[in-house]
């Protein structure tokens, strides 16, 4: 399995990302590990509060900038305040870059469909590679698709064994577009589930790295977050294995649609 996927913009984006939300102090650090570790897709957003910190780890790590696939994403106040452009560019200048890979609209709040636009005029000036959406249903594809003329290149959404939407990710293949997966592991609350533990003993592997490989294996694009460099390390080091067919309907099965987060179309943020 190769270790990046295409975008239907041409942009290759690498299947596995740091996730920082919730980093807090550990944020430069665990971001470090993370790319001696072999990551080179970090996955932040305005309201992390942490972009200083990935901006120096990037820094710091001696990368190229060019190996490296940094996503950020436009908060929900700049978003109704129709602020785009000047939130965009408070998060280039702390993440001390001068383009990001992906940018996302974080949440489906009124005015996104302008800011969606002023998204276009940013990747047209160079300053974002590729452009995206986060939390948004099929009800909310359908209209950003009916009044745009870019399709977004990621949808990304919670996924996990207890919360998998099918038609969604259906909907998104079928449109090309990627979906990434949020809270891969549920927020850590699918790690002790009984029949991944089963599936996990039969590879030698934890449960944290058969349910990344599921999604992997559902061509969906994972975004795991930890503080701790074992775990950083472990949750990259899943390419070594494919779960068969039968253990891939096992994992389909564990679908109790129920969120860790909220529903987008219910929140209040
Ligand atoms: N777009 C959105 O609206 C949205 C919403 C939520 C999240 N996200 C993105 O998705 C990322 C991941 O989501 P998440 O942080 O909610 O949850 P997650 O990645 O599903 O789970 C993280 C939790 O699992 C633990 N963990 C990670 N790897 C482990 C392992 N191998 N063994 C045991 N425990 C492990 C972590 O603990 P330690 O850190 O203590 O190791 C943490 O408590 C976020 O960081 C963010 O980038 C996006």
């Amino acid at each position: 399995m190769k270790n990046y996927v295409k975008l239907n913009d041409g942009h290759k984006m690498p299947k596995i990302a740091l996730g920082v939300w919730q980093s807090h102090e550990d944020t430069k650090q665990a971001v470090l590990d993370a790319i001696k570790a072999g990551y080179r897709h970090i996955d932040t957003a305005a309201c992390y509060h942490n972009e200083e910190a990935v901006g120096e780890a990037i820094q710091e790590s001696g990368i190229d900038r060019s190996e490296l696939f940094i996503t950020t994403k436009l908060w929900n106040s700049d978003i109704r305040a129709g602020k785009t452009r000047e939130a965009f560019e408070e998060s280039l200048k702390k993440l001390q870059l001068d383009y990001v890979d992906l940018y996302l609209i974080h949440w489906p709040v009124d005015g996104y469909v302008e800011a969606y636009k002023e998204m276009i005029e940013l990747q047209k000036e160079g300053k974002i590679k590729s452009i995206g959406v986060s939390n948004f249903k099929i009800h909310h594809l359908q209209d950003l698709l009916s009044k745009v003329e870019i399709i977004p290149a990621v949808d990304q959404m919670e996924f996990n064994p207890q919360m998998q939407d099918e038609e969604l990710l259906t909907f998104c293949k079928d449109n090309k577009i990627v979906m990434e997966a949020w809270s891969p592991l549920g927020s850590g609350k699918c790690l002790s589930t009984p029949a991944i533990q089963l599936i996990a003993d039969k590879y030698h592997k934890s449960t944290a790295q058969v349910i990344l490989r599921w999604l992997l294996q559902k061509d969906i694009v994972v975004l795991p977050k930890s503080v701790h460099k074992e775990r950083i390390i472990q949750n990259y080091d899943i390419f070594d294995f494919e779960l068969n067919d039968e253990d891939m309907c096992l994992m389909n099965q564990l679908n109790q649609n129920l969120r860790t987060g909220p529903d987008p179309d219910h929140f209040d943020f």
